[in-house]
This record gives C-alpha cells, sequence and structure tokens, in this order.
C-alpha cells in the first residue's frame, strides 16, 4: 500500500512586491538582488490575511478544482512557521473555515522543511493503514516576521500556501523513502528570537527588533548548499535511483543559488529543476506545494520527482515520488 498525491492546491495573494519597491526603503537594488538570489517579486498578504486564510485558499482551490469531498478527509496537516497564534493551533481555525468538519488537524513546524516533514508523516499515517484520505498544507505569512529595515532578509521572503491530497493507493506510484535530518545546532543561525517561551515578546524586544528573523545568511547558504545536495544523494541511493533516473527535482526556493548548486551536485540538467523563486520568493513551508501546483501540468504518470528541503533548526531531508 502506497500513498499517492492524487490533487494539488495553490494560493498567493495578488499584491506584488517588487525589488524596485524593496529599494526604495532599505539600501539594495534590483540587480543585486536578482544575482544573488534570482528573486525578482514576491507576493505579500494584506493586513487583515493569516496564515490559515492563506491555508484555506489554497485548500479551496483544490477542493474545487479536483472536486473533493471535504467530508472524506480525515486529517489536516499544516506545516507554517508563521501560525495564526501561539495558541490556539492554526489547523483548528483552517480546518473551521475548510468546512473539514471529520479531520482533526495539527501544526507542524520544520519551518523550510515543514511540508516534507509533514508529507512523511501523512505518507506514514496512510501506509500504517490506519487513514485513507488526508490533505497537508504548506503556508507562511512571512512577511509577518520580516523587518523590512533589515536587507539581509527583507528580500528574501513572501507569503503564499500550496496544498495536497494524500491517499491510499495499491499501485506502484507514490512516494517513497525519504530521509528527514535535524541539526539543533544551527539554531541560532536562523531563527525569530523573540516572541516564544525562551524570551517573550516585551519592550526590549520590540526595541531591538528580534520578534523578527534574524540570520547569518552566508552560513545558511553553505549548509543548504551542502546538506541539500547530499541527502538528495542519499534518498535516491535509498530508493535505488540514479540521478539520470529523475524526471523533475522540486527544490525548496530559498536562493537560485542554492538550487543550481545542488542541480549541478546531483548532475542533473537545470531544465529538469523547478523553479519558480523568481516569482514568489521564499515562501517558507509552502515553496515545495507552490512548485507542485505550478508545474502540475508538466509531470506525467510514472515520472519520478525528487523534493528536497533545507530550513530553520536546521532541517533538511530529501524524497523520492512516481507521478
Ligand atoms: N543588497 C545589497 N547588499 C546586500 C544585501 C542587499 N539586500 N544584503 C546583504 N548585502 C551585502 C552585505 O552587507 C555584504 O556587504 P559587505 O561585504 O560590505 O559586508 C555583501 O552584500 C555580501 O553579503 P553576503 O551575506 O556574503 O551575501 P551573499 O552572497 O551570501 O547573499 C543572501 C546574501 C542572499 C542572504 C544569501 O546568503 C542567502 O540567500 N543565504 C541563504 C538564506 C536562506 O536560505 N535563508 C532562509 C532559509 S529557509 C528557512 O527556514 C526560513
Amino acid at each position: 500500500m502506497n500513498a499517492v498525491i492524487t490533487a494539488i492546491g495553490g494560493f498567493v495573494p495578488s499584491s506584488i512586491l517588487t525589488n524596485k519597491m524593496i529599494s526604495e526603503t532599505v539600501d539594495t537594488s534590483d540587480e543585486w538582488i536578482v544575482k544573488r538570489t534570482g528573486i525578482k517579486e514576491r507576493r505579500i498578504a494584506d493586513d487583515d490575511t493569516a496564515t490559515s486564510d492563506l491555508a484555506a485558499a489554497a485548500i479551496e482551490n483544490l477542493i474545487e478544482n479536483y472536486n473533493v469531498d471535504r467530508d472524506e478527509i480525515e486529517a489536516l496537516l499544516v506545516a507554517t512557521a508563521t501560525p495564526d497564534h501561539i495558541l490556539a493551533p492554526t489547523a483548528s481555525i483552517v480546518c473551521e473555515k475548510s468546512g473539514l468538519t471529520n479531520a482533526f488537524g495539527i501544526d507542524m513546524n520544520a519551518a523550510c522543511s515543514g511540508f516534507l516533514y509533514a508529507l512523511e508523516m501523512g505518507a506514514n499515517m496512510i501506509e500504517s493503514g490506519r487513514y485513507s484520505k488526508l490533505i497537508i498544507v504548506g503556508a507562511d505569512k512571512m512577511s509577518s516576521i520580516v523587518d523590512y529595515e533589515d536587507r539581509n532578509t527583507c528580500i528574501l521572503f513572501g507569503d503564499g500556501a500550496g496544498a495536497v491530497l494524500l491517499e491510499r493507493t495499491e499501485s506502484e506510484n507514490g512516494l517513497m523513502k525519504t530521509i528527514l535530518k535535524t541539526d539543533g545546532s544551527g539554531t541560532s543561525s536562523l531563527a525569530v528570537p523573540a516572541g516564544g517561551s525562551r524570551n517573550p515578546t516585551s519592550m526590549q524586544s520590540l526595541l531591538h527588533r528580534t520578534h523578527y528573523l534574524k540570520q547569518d545568511g552566508a552560513f545558511v547558504f553553505k549548509r543548504a548548499v551542502a546538506s541539500m545536495g547530499q541527502v538528495s544523494q542519499d534518498a535516491l541511493a535509498k530508493n535505488g535511483l540514479q540521478s539520470e533516473e529523475i524526471d523533475w527535482v522540486i527544490p525548496h526556493q530559498a536562493n537560485l543559488r542554492i538550487i543550481n548548486a545542488v542541480g549541478e551536485s546531483l548532475n542533473i540538467d537545470a531544465s529538469k529543476v523547478k523553479v519558480n523563486i523568481e516569482r514568489y520568493g521564499n515562501t517558507t513551508s509552502a515553496t515545495v506545494p507552490l512548485c507542485l501546483w505550478d508545474f502540475q501540468e508538466d509531470f506525467k504518470e510514472g515520472q519520478n520527482l525528487l523534493i528536497t528541503t533545507f530550513g530553520a533548526g536546521f532541517s533538511w531531508g530529501a524524497t523520492c515520488l512516481k507521478w
């Protein structure tokens, strides 16, 4: 018994933040951002829109386009690093908004690897035989934790959500073996220092802007390239696949230079590596499902996909799946 993706949905806000617009508020330029990251623009949600709204919109898109019966959904896994609230769970809010009255909902935070982690959990739930239909959504309103006065981070991120329906199948298609990795020694290199139990929001945190995302960009960059390359090789080996047998790579979209370096390390031609970072930036938990959504017409039955991610934690991983 396998778990297979049978439907995909996506949503990005209509409001576009271009590099030129950012360069009007911090010392940067369109040329620098495109050259160093590959990003041209990103979508930004308005003040009234929370992560749950992005997630619910992606689920609505999936349900409508694929004619899914919401009553059959048994579980909703919400991968997000920007929950609506610290408490209650965003998944509860999304279940309510999406009319998933027969599903239980749970949040999962593994930053940019959150969707892949949730996919692995969902696949295991299905392969155990205890569940047959669930939705996994990756959703982030990164603009809610980005400091638009910090040029090191504000150029990178955008808002969005992507969702997949995971179902049981008796066929050969579906998710193969996955490798997930965690290295907590990387926590301080990429984090929102304040706002949690370690350092609750205070006048001090507001003053020092530590309720916003901070990162050591160059260090994260090096770790991302090395980790995604290695874990992808390991996932291919674990599934008995050669890189020539991969039809499409779906990498986490953090920086085009990271994506290109990972493709090169795997010896996979750039034409097989899916990229939409130029339009959406890094949407954290949403980049992988947004790529699946964006490029779904290209995936043909029986083709092999490789998904690989890297994010805060550090958290990273890779999986293969037969479409
Ligand atoms: N515009 C112009 N100059 C800039 C900008 C900017 N937006 N940002 C940084 N610089 C400057 C720096 O100040 C530095 O100047 P200096 O040499 O005078 O000190 C110079 O550019 C080079 O800085 P680097 O940090 O070395 O630049 P780099 O080429 O590494 O690019 C970047 C920076 C884009 C942040 C890159 O390191 C990166 O993408 N890192 C990965 C980040 C990432 O993936 N983070 C998210 C992970 S996913 C998650 O879980 C949320």
